[in-house]
């Protein structure tokens, strides 16, 4: 299983800007790349898939909802998503926890949604600077993925796992690679115990990773590849990072 390094645009994006990143990015991609996602904004989803189709980049979404269909005004459904042509949905990113209070229980069902139309959810887990501070890292990110495993059962071994502290993101600190390996080995313990197939889950290492520090994370034997904030947007940075994992 090779690596794959998944974009992660944030609340960013226009339709002209996209289409000249799309473009410098596909153009600059190696001849045989690792796996490549770009999550983008709902609103450019349509957009992006059009540019991608057909190309060596996956389409990714930055959410999905927790429910199928109905009254929920403002959500974008898993099957809305796979309309699109989506590939992966990111869940649980630390800026949603942190801004719209999603719990792991809620995390857990978004990635149930996914799942069952074959969308493989990213599933980000992390601890807070505190927590960090305080040697509650692993007992914080344990929970966290015991709650999607707890209700996703077998089919757990579908899906991307992200590691993100959340003091290394978009701050510039990176865990350093030992630190970052450290969880991750625990994170595989982890799968491993939940299914047979755990030799298929990947888990990306997120938090300030650019083209400067990714060869060295990526090298670690438990990170998998890597989901990329800030420097997804700078084509040369992304295709760096690409290159380091491909
Ligand atoms: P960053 O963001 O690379 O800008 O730190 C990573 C993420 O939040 O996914």
């Amino acid at each position: 299983m090779g690596k794959l390094i998944a974009g992660n645009w944030k609340m960013n994006g226009a339709i002209a800007a996209n289409a000249s990143l799309v473009e410098a990015v596909l153009a600059g991609m190696p001849a045989s790349p690792c796996a490549v996602a770009m999550c983008v904004p709902a609103p450019y989803l349509a957009q992006v898939g059009g540019l991608l189709q057909d190309k060596t980049i996956a389409l990714g979404a930055q959410d999905v909802s927790a429910h199928e269909s109905g009254a929920y005004t403002g959500e974008v459904s898993a099957a809305m998503l796979r309309d699109l042509g989506v590939r992966y949905a990111i869940v649980g990113h630390s800026e949603r926890r942190q801004y719209h209070g999603e719990t792991d229980a809620v995390v857990a069902d978004k990635a149930r949604q996914a799942l069952s139309l074959g969308i493989t959810p990213i599933v980000c887990v992390g601890e807070t600077l505190a927590q960090h501070e305080s040697g509650a890292t692993e007992q914080v990110v344990r929970r966290q993925l015991a709650a999607v495993i707890h209700v996703n059962g077998h089919c757990i071994s579908e899906i991307v796992v992200a590691y993100e502290p959340v003091w290394a993101i978009g701050t510039g600190k990176t865990a350093s690679p030992q630190q970052a390996q450290q969880v991750h080995a625990v994170l595989r313990a982890q799968l491993k115990a939940a299914t047979a197939q755990p030799g298929r889950i990947r888990i990306l290492y997120g938090g300030s990773m650019n083209a400067g520090n990714a060869a060295q994370l990526l090298a670690e034997p438990d990170i998998d590849g890597g989901l990329i904030g800030g420097a997804s947007l700078k084509p040369a940075d992304f295709l760096a990072i690409i290159a380091a994992a491909s």
